[in-house]
């Protein structure tokens, strides 16, 4: 007898996230999506429309900067399905280009929520993962960006073979901090709070691939990240030109959750319009 998989995606409640969750319920399998947000009144609207097109989307609230609200995710699935199957890490935020709020700050909240947060994620869901399970972080091609512009000296440790989760929180706090001390640049880092917070998820990405390879191979355990592309969303608020649907945005995180259970790749790598990227980029 073969389970029913179990999906949740964090942030679902607008944007890329609601499309994923769409796209998933309309593939041919039988699943159970959890479509989770931070704001119950929200996702529950979100759940509302998704079922006047005829899906059966799940709800369960959960804000990443929240742990208590993390922990009770993690109880409800431990004891409803006893375990999880796919986890898409699709929540996030930036300031607009206009924020007047300081660089320290935007540094501080941005990665508070999307490195740190998507991170508390992980360390509370990853013990629920089963066989063959999926885990899709949605970066973004900032993560190259930032990258970029990290010093050489900079750029050696975010790609150091050895770097360890722990090692890489503490170049993220590094980089808060040197923004409160208003030294990022003079100290190897780029002028983006967002971009710090994605490249902090592509690298996670790779680090905790090792790790399942190394502690628990016979699982099978795939752990990717992406960039949706620049899609149509509240938070690109219509400033660029061409952007994408929002279906359009949510393919290659959708794809990536959705890697056959047979499958072994793409592992542990960065992909963009369903195809994997070469992580450090060449320049
Ligand atoms: N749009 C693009 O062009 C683009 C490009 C590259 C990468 N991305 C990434 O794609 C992902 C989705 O972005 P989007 O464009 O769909 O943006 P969006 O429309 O602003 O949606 C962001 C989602 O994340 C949720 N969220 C924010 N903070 C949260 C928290 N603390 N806990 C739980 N949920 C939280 C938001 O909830 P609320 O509604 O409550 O705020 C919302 O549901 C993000 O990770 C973003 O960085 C987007």
């Amino acid at each position: 007898m073969t389970l029913t998989r179990v999906f949740v995606v964090t942030g679902a409640n607008k944007g890329i996230g609601k499309s994923i969750v769409k796209l998933l319920l309309q593939d041919k399998e039988e699943k159970i999506v959890y479509l989770t947000a931070r704001s119950e009144e929200l996702g529950q609207k979100a759940v509302k429309e998704l079922e006047q097109n005829g899906l059966k989307p799940k709800f369960h609230q959960l804000d990443l900067t929240d742990q208590h609200s993390i922990e009770s995710l993690r109880d409800y699935l431990q004891k409803e399905h006893a375990g999880l199957d796919v986890l898409v890490n699709n929540a996030g935020m930036a300031y607009k280009g206009s924020s007047t709020v300081p660089f320290a700050e935007q540094a501080e909240v941005t990665n508070n929520c999307n490195f740190f947060g998507t991170l508390n994620v992980c360390d509370a869901l990853f013990p629920l993962l089963r066989k063959n399970a999926r885990v899709v972080h949605v970066s973004s091609m900032a993560s190259e960006y930032a990258y970029k512009k990290l010093s050489p000296e900079m750029k050696q440790k975010f790609t150091d073979e050895n770097l360890s989760i722990e090692g890489l929180k503490e170049l993220i706090n590094t980089f808060v901090q040197s923004a409160k001390d208003n030294q990022a640049t003079e100290r190897g880092f780029p002028q983006s709070a967002y971009g710090m917070s994605k490249l902090g998820e592509t690298v996670m990405t790779m680090i905790q691939q090792k790790h399942f390879d190394a502690t628990q191979p016979e699982k099978n355990i795939l752990i990717n990240s992406c960039c949706p592309g620049l899609v149509d969303t509240d938070m690109t608020g219509g400033k660029y030109p061409n952007p994408l649907p929002v279906d359009e945005g949510a393919d290659t995180p959708t794809f990536l959750a959705l890697i056959p259970v047979d499958a072994k790749e793409p592992r542990g790598k960065f992909c963009k319009l369903r195809k994997v990227c070469p992580f450090p980029p060449s320049s």
